[in-house]
């Protein structure tokens, strides 16, 4: 058994399908059904009691408290976040109140209820903290990529939310012994990702005739990483990280936006050739404020110690996001609802 909190939102749904599919053990999902969490992701598990879902927020400790007691995990998996920069740069607080403060009451009950705990079960428990590369800041074109020894320089509210609470992770094992794991992974794609986000935004746009907004000259850089390698590197950092660890999580694909935005538009021309050249639809934004020029991870670390490297190429893993997009009509109609229109209303006033 173990628990999982953000468990209905992009990463953390395929990583309760893939955890179920893998291991096969039960997981009791925590999640609060922001905008970002769908339970839709999930609706495969309608059926199978091996998924426990609960609606609430991880800032609720007597929930949490009581959830632990219960059903005695060995180990929790923290993906609950606020997740979205853009989001954050609109309105911070949110960001902290779950990033920072949810993520400290979550650790008090967790601390709590692993003290009650006997051995072998003390020292096997794990406390798996999904951060991110963002953590890190800005790298120059030439800079080598994000190492686990990279100092922490945060630039967006959600960026600095997310080191924050890898601090206060780092510091409960140090201080508490409470045998914690920390992952930094970079830009993640795939089925699921709620059509906010670059990658999904774009598919939809295109399909739809829309302008495809490239924040300022397009010549930002992300390290993209298909989200089925992400669940196995989570998996292979919770069975074999050692305590107290961090581990820089990436999909060897660095390619500038730009780049992105135009193999989506060649997917489409050949799986949806109505609207070809969906290139035509680019436009381009005013930029994001603070907008970070480049990431890279290097994940030298995850595969000489737990063996894991990605197994999708970027143009692998493009298709199989792009027809599942085609193929996910029903998900994509639910998900546009009055929340996704208010949120591009705010953020894209200058394309209408
Ligand atoms: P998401 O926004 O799609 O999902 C977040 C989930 O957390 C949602 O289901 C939401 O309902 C839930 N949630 C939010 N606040 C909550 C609260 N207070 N209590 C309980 N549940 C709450 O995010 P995602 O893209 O799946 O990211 C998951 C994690 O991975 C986050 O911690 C994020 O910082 C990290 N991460 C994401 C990426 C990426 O590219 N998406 C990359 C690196 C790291
Ligand atoms: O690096 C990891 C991070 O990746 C995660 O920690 C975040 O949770 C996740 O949201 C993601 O952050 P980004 O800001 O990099 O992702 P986003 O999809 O919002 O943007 C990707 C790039 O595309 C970024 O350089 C901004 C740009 N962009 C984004 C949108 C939404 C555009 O040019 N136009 C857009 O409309």
């Amino acid at each position: 058994m173990i628990l999982v909190t953000g468990g209905a939102g992009f990463i953390g749904a395929n990583f309760v399908l893939d955890w179920i599919a893998a291991e096969g053990t039960p997981v009791v999902n925590l999640d609060k059904l922001t905008y970002a969490g769908n339970p839709g992701n999930l609706a495969s598990l309608t059926h199978d009691a091996r998924h426990i879902f609960v609606k609430g927020d991880i800032s609720d400790r007597t929930l949490v408290a009581k959830l632990l007691v219960q059903h005695q995990p060995e180990a929790i998996v923290h993906f609950a976040a606020e997740s979205h920069v853009d989001r954050s740069i609109h309105g911070p607080g949110e960001f902290v109140q779950t990033n920072v403060v949810g993520t400290f009451n979550l650790l008090e009950e967790v601390r709590t209820y692993w003290a009650t705990l006997a051995e072998p079960a003390k020292s096997g428990f794990r406390f798996l903290h999904v951060s991110t590369d963002e953590v890190y800041g800005s790298l120059e074109p030439t800079d080598p990529a994000f190492s686990e020894t990279t100092p922490y320089a945060p630039n967006s509210p959600y960026a600095a939310s997310k080191a924050a609470s890898d601090h206060l992770v780092r510091a409960y094992h140090h201080t508490y012994g409470l045998p914690v794991v920390t992952t930094n992974c970079s830009n993640n794609y795939g089925p699921r990702q709620f059509p906010e986000k670059l990658i999904p935004l774009v598919i939809l746009n295109a399909l739809n005739g829309k302008p495809l907004p490239i924040y300022g000259d397009g010549k930002n850089v992300r390290d993209w990483l298909y989200v089925g390698d992400h669940c196995t590197g989570i998996r292979a950092a919770l069975h074999k990280g050692r305590p107290g660890e961090t581990y820089n999580i990436g999909g060897n694909s660095e390619k500038t936006n730009l780049e992105v935005v135009h193999a989506i538009c060649c997917i489409l021309d050949t799986l949806h050739p109505a609207g070809a050249p969906h290139a035509k639809l680019i436009t381009f934004v005013k930029d994001r404020p603070g907008h970070d020029r480049r990431y890279a991870i290097d994940a030298t670390k995850m595969k000489t110690e737990l063996g894991w490297q990605p197994q999708e190429q970027f143009e692998t893993g493009m298709n199989k996001t792009v027809d599942w997009y085609l193929n996910n009509g029903a998900w994509v109609r639910r998900v546009i609802s009055g929340e996704y229109r208010r949120w591009m209303d705010l953020n894209y006033t200058t394309l209408r």
